[in-house]
């Protein structure tokens, strides 16, 4: 097994690198940017990478490519799509760090279903991140790639150190995400509760500028700092029952937010709903699990290894839960073999 050392060295020479991250999930959500270019939120976020998922992505520079060509899960982007040029940019940020002005070939997988209501954005440019720059030759440390990754999608930021990890408001040097603490901190899991995989009409890029527009805006920004200092150390001491209240209070005001913007965004569904009263009775019963969403309807079932099981079959049950996916805790973007 080589090193990222190693990986990195080879990488720069043959002018390619493959590299892994995994989604994460938000306890503190991001929602509202001070810079809509820049991806520097107006709140910050603390989140859980999801070490059963992952995104896998190779990144090769040729100089016989006219334009970069970019697959993702064996279908080719389209000319001129939007998210053709969103890779496109973010290449562009690291050919010009490192003076290179080649296209390239991108491949990248994902072993999650789109549509799973799990941002693959965020592993999506991690990963790229990561294997652009070692394949660019770039020796980066993990800092700097946080920052680069924010610049794709902004909780692809959180996605790049291991573990637990926060990410800073600031200027474009300073937000940046850090690890507060490794995987095996804490044996929590993610159980997902899926209640609809069609595909979002309002993305998170979409939802973001709409955010300012809700008159609840202002009191979730004002409070969030709060709410992220509360989680942060909830984390730090294991206290699951003081990380999932207030998790689903920041999860709960996102929403509020969203349902009073101009437009207004209604992520959440019937079954989402059946799904937090679940919640509510399985935790009078004395099942310890918490719920929190991000932009769409299916909801993320957040509770100690030892009810992973439970929670699962229990979700299983419910109306309208046509799958469940369960993911422990994930380590932070890497170059790998291959
Ligand atoms: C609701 O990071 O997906 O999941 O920066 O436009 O790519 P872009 O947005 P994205 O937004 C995530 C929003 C969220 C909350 C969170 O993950 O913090």
């Amino acid at each position: 097994m080589q090193n990222q050392s190693q990986l990195r060295q080879q990488a720069g020479k043959a002018h390619q690198a493959t590299a892994i991250a995994h989604p994460n999930i938000a306890f503190i959500k991001y929602w509202g940017n001070q810079d809509d270019a820049l991806r520097l939120p107006v709140n910050p976020s603390l989140s859980m990478n999801l070490g059963d998922l992952h995104t896998i992505t190779n990144v090769q520079f040729d100089n016989k490519l006219p334009v970069d060509m970019v697959v993702i899960n064996g279908q080719p982007l389209p000319m001129n799509s939007p998210a053709l040029e969103r890779v496109t940019s973010q290449l562009d940020l690291i050919r010009r760090s490192a003076k290179l002005w080649l296209r390239a070939k991108i491949d990248s997988s994902s072993n999650f279903p789109v549509g799973a209501g799990i941002a693959s954005s965020a592993s999506a440019f991690a990963a790229l991140t990561v294997a652009a720059a070692a394949a660019a030759g770039l020796d980066l440390d993990e800092a700097t790639l946080s920052r680069l990754a924010r610049r794709g999608s902004g909780s692809a930021s959180r996605s790049v150190p291991m573990g637990f990890c926060q990410w800073l408001t600031g200027d474009d040097d300073s937000s940046i995400a850090s690890s507060i603490a490794p995987p095996n901190h804490w044996e929590l899991r993610d159980v997902v509760a899926i209640v609809s995989a069609a595909h979002k009409t309002v993305g998170s890029t979409g939802g973001h500028p709409l955010a300012a527009t809700s008159p609840l805006q202002a009191v979730r920004v004002a409070t969030a700092t709060d709410r992220f200092n509360v989680c942060r150390e909830a984390i730090l001491a294991r206290d699951l029952a003081t990380l999932g209240t207030v998790m689903e209070e920041d999860a709960v005001i996102m929403h509020a937010v969203m349902m009073t913007s101009r437009p207004p965004l209604y992520y959440w569904n019937a079954a989402t709903m059946s799904v937090i009263h679940a919640v509510q009775q399985w935790r009078a019963d004395g099942l310890p699990v918490y719920f929190t969403i991000d932009a769409g309807p299916n909801v993320h079932l957040i509770c100690e290894a030892a009810h992973a099981e439970t929670v699962m079959a229990q979700a299983r049950q419910l109306p309208g839960v046509s799958d469940v996916l369960v993911s422990g805790v994930g380590g932070p973007a890497r170059l790998v073999e291959g």
